[in-house]
C-alpha cells in the first residue's frame, strides 16, 4: 500500500511499497501548514501540477539536493532542464510509464504562470495527476482547479482522490461535492484549504456533505495515510 503523507496545503509525499519516494507540489519553507524540516524530505520523483508559487516554491532546491526526476507539463519541464535539473516532460491527456506506475496529466482549470526566478517567459496549462501505481492503486491529485465536466472522464478510474476545497482560487466545498459525484472515488482527501485565512474551510463539514458518497479522509499536516 502506498504511504501518503500530507505536508499541508496541496503538498504530499508518497512512498511506494518498493520504497520509491514521490513528492507532489513541493511547498515547504513558506507553507504555514508545514511544520517539519524540508531537509528531511526525500524524493526520487517530484510531480508538479502547475507553476504557482504555492506549488513550486521549493522545487528547485529539492530537485537539486535529491537529483529527483521532475514530472511536469512540457513548459515547466523545459525550464527545469534549462536549469540543469532532471525532468520528464508530459502534457495534458498524455501518460508515461515510470517504474512506480503510470502517470497521466489531467485537465485543470486554473492559471498558467510559472512563478520561479528566470521562468518569466514560461507559461503552461495547469494539470491534475492520475497515477496508476504498479501495485494497483489508482490515485488522483486534482491540482488547483475549478469544477470541470472533464472530471466525469475519471469516473471509475480513481480509488483515492485529492481535491481542493478552499474556494476563492479553486473549487469550494459545494463544487468539490459535485466533483466527488463526477469522479466517484472510494476515498476523498481534501486539500488547499486553511493554509491562510482567505481559504479557510470546515473540512469536517465537507465530509458530512459527502456522506456515504465516499470515505472522506481529513488529514492534518503531518498525517500519514496508507491507501
Ligand atoms: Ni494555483
Ligand atoms: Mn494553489
Amino acid at each position: 500500500m502506498p504511504k501518503l503523507t500530507f505536508h499541508g496545503h496541496a503538498t504530499f509525499s508518497i512512498e511506494t511499497d518498493d520504497g520509491v519516494k514521490l513528492v507532489i507540489d513541493p511547498f515547504f519553507h513558506d507553507n504555514p501548514a508545514f511544520s517539519g524540516s524540508v531537509d528531511d524530505i526525500e524524493a526520487d520523483y517530484i510531480l508538479i501540477t502547475h507553476g504557482h508559487y504555492d506549488h513550486v516554491a521549493d522545487l528547485i532546491e529539492l530537485a537539486e539536493r535529491t537529483g529527483a526526476t521532475c514530472i511536469a507539463t512540457f513548459e515547466i519541464a523545459s525550464f527545469l532542464e534549462s536549469k540543469g535539473l532532471n525532468a520528464s516532460p508530459q502534457h495534458i491527456g498524455g501518460g508515461v510509464q515510470y517504474p512506480f506506475g503510470y502517470v497521466k496529466l489531467t485537465p485543470a482549470l486554473h492559471g498558467g504562470m510559472v512563478a520561479l526566478p528566470g521562468a518569466e517567459s514560461f507559461s503552461t496549462f495547469p494539470a491534475g495527476l492520475l497515477i496508476n501505481f504498479t501495485s494497483g492503486e489508482r490515485f488522483h491529485h486534482a491540482g488547483d482547479t475549478g469544477l470541470i465536466t472533464d472530471m466525469q472522464l475519471l469516473n471509475g478510474k480513481v480509488d483515492v482522490a485529492v481535491l481542493p476545497i478552499g474556494d476563492r482560487f479553486t473549487m469550494g466545498p459545494n463544487d468539490a461535492l459535485t466533483a466527488v459525484d463526477f469522479i466517484g472515488p472510494e476515498v476523498v482527501i481534501p486539500c488547499h484549504y486553511d493554509t491562510w485565512p482567505p481559504i479557510e474551510q470546515d473540512a469536517h463539514a465537507f465530509a458530512e456533505m459527502v456522506g456515504d458518497r465516499a470515505q472522506v479522509q481529513v488529514m492534518a499536516p503531518g498525517d500519514v495515510y496508507d491507501f
